[in-house]
C-alpha cells in the first residue's frame, strides 16, 4: 500500500474528509468563477491532483487532460527535479492558444509546480491560472513563473502534514481524527 503517512506524529498532521475537501473545492470553483476566468481545459497533476480536479469539473465542466509528476521517490524522500510519470504529446498539442486550469491538491515546496507551469508554458497557452487544495504557509524552494497571474488557493494551513482521505487505511478512523481547522 501507498502509504505516506508513515514517520509522521500524528498529532502534528492535518487530516482531511472526503466532505471537507468537496466544499473546500466547491468555494475554490466559486471564486474561479466571480474571477471570470473561463478555462477551456483543466490539466491535473496527478496523482495528488486528480480527486480534486475530478470535484472541479463538477463546477466548471471543462475536459481533464493529465500530466503525471512524482517528486516524491519509494523512500517518500524528494528527488532532484520531478519526474515525469505520464506526459501525453495529446496534452501539448491541446494547449496552444488555451486558458488553462492547472490543478493540483498542494503547493508544498512549489518545486512540482514550478517544473510542470515552465513546461506547460513551452506549449504557448494563452493562460495558464493554477488552482490548489492547499498552500503551505512556508518559504518556498520553487517560484511560479510571473506569466502566471491567477492563482487560486483553497486553504492556507501551516507547513504541517497533511493526511489525505485517498491515502487512509482505514477511511472511518481518517474521519474521526479529522481535525477541522486546516
Ligand atoms: P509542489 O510543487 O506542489 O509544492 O510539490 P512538491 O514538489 O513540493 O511535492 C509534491 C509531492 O509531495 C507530492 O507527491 C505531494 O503529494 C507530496 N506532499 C507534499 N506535502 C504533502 C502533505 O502534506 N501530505 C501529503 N500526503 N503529501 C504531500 P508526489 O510524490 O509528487 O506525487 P503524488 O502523490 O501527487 O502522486
Ligand atoms: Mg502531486
Amino acid at each position: 500500500m501507498l502509504n505516506k503517512q508513515k514517520g509522521i506524529v500524528v498529532g502534528d498532521n492535518y487530516y482531511l474528509t472526503y466532505n471537507e475537501i468537496h466544499r473546500t473545492i466547491r468555494n475554490l470553483a466559486d471564486r474561479i468563477l466571480d474571477s471570470d476566468f473561463n478555462p477551456d481545459v483543466i490539466v491535473v497533476i496527478g496523482t495528488g491532483g486528480f480527486i480534486p480536479a475530478r470535484i472541479i469539473r463538477t463546477f466548471i465542466d471543462r475536459p481533464i487532460l493529465t500530466v503525471g509528476l512524482q517528486h516524491y521517490n519509494k523512500e517518500n524522500r524528494p528527488t532532484e527535479i520531478p519526474r515525469k510519470i505520464q506526459w501525453i504529446d495529446e496534452v501539448e498539442k491541446k494547449l496552444p492558444g488555451k486558458k488553462v486550469l492547472l490543478v493540483d491538491e498542494v503547493d508544498d515546496t512549489r518545486v512540482t509546480l514550478e517544473y510542470c507551469l515552465n513546461e506547460l508554458l513551452r506549449h504557448k497557452p494563452a493562460e495558464i491560472a493554477v488552482a490548489v487544495l492547499a498552500n503551505k504557509r512556508k518559504k518556498k524552494t520553487g517560484v511560479i513563473p510571473d506569466k502566471i497571474s491567477r492563482y487560486y488557493v483553497g486553504k492556507e494551513p501551516d507547513d504541517r502534514w497533511i493526511c489525505y482521505p485517498w491515502d487512509a487505511d482505514d477511511i472511518d478512523e481518517q474521519d474521526r481524527r479529522s481535525n477541522h481547522d486546516l
